[in-house]
């Protein structure tokens, strides 16, 4: 129900329609009209109204049978059923209550009635709906989540077998040690994400703040990509401003920041190209760090969305996007009282940008 609700009405009297539709003229409805039981099932295979209105009393298909092929066809059975009736015995609305309807409106209609049932029926609709896109989401997370913990996995176990091999050259060894330690930072990075995400979320995450130099974290963390973007022959490069300064912040977390932040870069960046973490102290505990890369650059619109969870902008070929670290990063920043955002650099490539207020 993105943007105007749907309702179909369906009515064998024209005139009917007529009236539903002056008593909802107002309420931003897009109203649509079956004069019949059949015409109405014809139309729900090409388009899924949000509720429906439907009179009993129809020759040919009946609003009861109507109704029952509706709930008992697994791809309209969610659309909620108001029926519009003349009969008013317990036993006619009984009836209409087993074969599925979720509510009635006794004919003739009552513009106050008939506003506040359609309106909340669409309330439920429209519960129903996001709870639905909530459990597609987790779904596809879950699925996401597991095949991004697969990869690197996989990749430890392989190499974990090559070093078996008795044969192999120091070299060789050396190599699959990298691929396993790699791997292993990549497995880390994805589970730390996800725990704090969550712990940032329930409000749970206390940030345990201490003062700590400005340069040691960019420093520690650029060691940490060296092998990863050496792999990939991205050129790291560090430019701390002098002096250094103390900063004010949670170590482990500022630390998760900046490594989401190149990791980001590296990933993105096709080879040889460089990535520059530049870090400047601003008196008295501010700072200002920035992660600059060549790479493929963040599209106009996706320049606030890649902040949210999930939220992936340009798919790329080759490389796994989760859309969590970004999140993560906006989130941790955020609890500092700091601001993170994304810019264009020049001729291309993405410049991500944090401020630390000052103290
Ligand atoms: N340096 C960058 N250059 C180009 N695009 C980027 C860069 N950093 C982030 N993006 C875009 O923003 C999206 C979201 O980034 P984010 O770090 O939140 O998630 P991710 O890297 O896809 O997955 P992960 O949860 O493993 O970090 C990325 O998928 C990518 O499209
Ligand atoms: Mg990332």
């Amino acid at each position: 129900m993105e943007t105007q609700p749907s309702i179909l009405i369906v009515d064998d009297e024209p005139d009917n329609f007529d009236v539903i539709e002056t008593l909802l003229a107002d309420e931003g409805y897009q109203l649509h009209y079956a004069p019949n039981g059949q015409n109405a099932l014809d139309r729900l295979e090409t388009f899924q109204p949000d509720v429906i209105l439907l009179d009993v009393m129809m020759p040919g298909i009946s609003g009861i049978e109507v109704c029952q092929t509706i709930k008992t066809d697994p791809r309209w059975q969610t659309i909620p059923i108001v029926m519009v009736t003349a009969l008013n015995t317990k036993e006619d609305l009984a009836r209409c209550m087993a074969v599925g309807a979720s509510d009635f409106i006794s004919k003739p209609v009552n513009s106050t009635e008939l506003r506040a049932r359609v309106r909340s029926m669409l309330k439920i609709k429209q519960q129903y709906d996001d709870l639905q896109a909530l459990l597609k989401l987790r779904e596809d997370m879950v699925n996401m989540i597991v095949h991004d913990l697969r990869n690197p996995l996989a990749s430890i176990l392989l190499s974990t077998d090559i070093l078996r091999f008795p044969g192999l050259t120091a070299e060789n060894q050396q190599k699959k040690v990298n691929q396993i330690a790699i791997a292993g930072h990549q497995l880390q990075a994805l589970i730390d994400s996800l725990l704090m995400m969550a712990k940032l979320e329930s409000g749970k995450m206390v940030l345990e703040c201490s003062k700590t130099s400005l340069f040691a974290p960019c420093l520690a963390s650029v060691q940490n990509f060296e092998a990863i973007a050496a792999q990939k022959k991205v050129k790291l490069t560090t430019r701390l401003a002098q002096p250094d300064g103390m900063i004010n912040v949670d170590p482990a977390i500022f630390r998760r920041i900046l490594d989401n932040l190149l990791s980001n870069a590296i990933k993105f960046s096709p080879p040889d190209n460089e990535v520059l973490l530049l870090a400047n102290y601003l008196e008295p505990g501010g700072a200002k760090i920035q992660v600059v890369d060549s790479g493929p650059g963040v599209r106009e619109e996706f320049k606030q969305g890649i902040f949210e969870k999930y939220e992936v902008g340009t798919l790329m070929k080759g490389v796994s996007q989760i859309g969590l670290g970004l999140a993560f990063c906006k989130m941790a920043i955020e609890a500092h009282g700091g601001t993170i955002s994304v810019t264009d650099n020049r001729p291309k490539g993405s410049i991500f940008s944090i401020s630390l207020p000052s103290a």
